[in-house]
């Protein structure tokens, strides 16, 4: 990995995660009235963070363009070249209600989320379509490792051994938390077979109503073509680290393109492996739709 990864409790983070910043979030005070949005790399944060954030607004899409796209959601894990204060010092100064975003495994999220009882959104994405995802953006990110053979990357992503630790590990977490009142666990797949009724999940969910009629405009402006080209929702191409021509960020948005990189002996493993690891959990993805 690149020389500023390390591991930390057993997981691997990379440069943008402190210690400072793990260390704070043992005590890091939550809200009873926070929105946290969690997932493992790749799953669809950054999706479901417009959908949020759009419902915040109560769907006027003007408010929600005048809104900073970097500064709409605070994402604890992560300080970003360039920035002078920690994400979660910013997050503290914040009026209620906060939306709060974060890939943590959850023995580092803040011991509050457990007493607190915050409305947590989590979205679970298959891994394998998550494999590629996060193979295209450790080529456009400057602070991770490029894989140059997908071979070499597979070998990583099968061991745990990327940044943000075991997918099971996470998944298997928040799965197993599905039922607790204040937690809405999404997938990925459903979200792209109908996005329509995710996006009235959610509204329910955090009791941020959709206007009457406004739905059909919220499903256009957060379908994968509009929230790609829309120049408020896709400020990627400015950030600092990375680097949309290797890959950009809004890259395919589709279920099934591990297809193209899977071998059927690849594909045999990571079976195995998923079979080892979710024995009995009953958590299942599509993997084409
Ligand atoms: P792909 O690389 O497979 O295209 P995250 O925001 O958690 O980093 O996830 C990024 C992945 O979500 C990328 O997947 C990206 O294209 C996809 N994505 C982002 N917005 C989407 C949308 N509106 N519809 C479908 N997929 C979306």
């Amino acid at each position: 990995m690149t020389e500023y990864d390390r591991i930390v409790d057993g997981i691997r983070y990379p440069w943008a995660t402190k210690d400072e910043i793990l260390e704070a979030m043992k005590t890091f005070e939550v809200r009873e009235d926070d929105v946290w949005l969690i997932t493992y790399r790749k799953s669809g944060n950054t999706w479901v963070q417009e959908i949020i954030t759009v419902l915040f607004c109560g769907c006027d899409f003007t408010k929600r363009g005048e809104m900073d796209p970097k500064k709409r959601v605070s994402f604890v894990d992560l300080l970003k070249p360039g920035m002078t204060e920690f994400v979660h010092v910013t997050a503290a100064k914040k009026p209620s209600p906060r939306i709060m975003t974060t890939h943590l495994q959850s023995r580092h999220m803040p011991r509050e989320i457990i007493t607190k009882k915050p409305k947590i959104v989590y979205v679970a994405r298959n891994p394998k379509d998550i494999a590629v995802s996060l193979y295209y953006f450790h080529k456009s990110n400057k602070l991770l490792k490029t894989f140059e053979l997908w071979e070499e990357y597979f070998q990583a992503f099968y061991d745990g051994d990327l940044v943000g630790g075991s997918w099971f590990e996470m998944n298997l977490y928040w799965w197993n938390r599905r039922n607790d009142d204040n937690v809405l666990f999404l997938k990925y797949e459903d979200m792209k077979e109908d996005l329509a009724s995710a996006i009235v999940k959610i509204s329910e969910f955090l009791g941020w109503p959709v206007p009457e009629g406004k739905l059909e405009d919220v499903v256009k402006h957060c379908s994968f073509g509009q929230m790609k080209t829309n120049p408020i929702l896709y400020w990627h191409t400015e950030s600092a680290i990375l680097d949309d021509s290797k890959s950009p960020f809004m890259r395919k948005g589709l279920v099934g393109d591990w297809k193209n990189y899977f071998t059927v002996r690849q594909n045999e493993a990571f079976d195995k492996l998923y079979e080892k690891k979710m024995k009995g959990s009953g958590l299942e993805f599509r993997y084409e739709l």
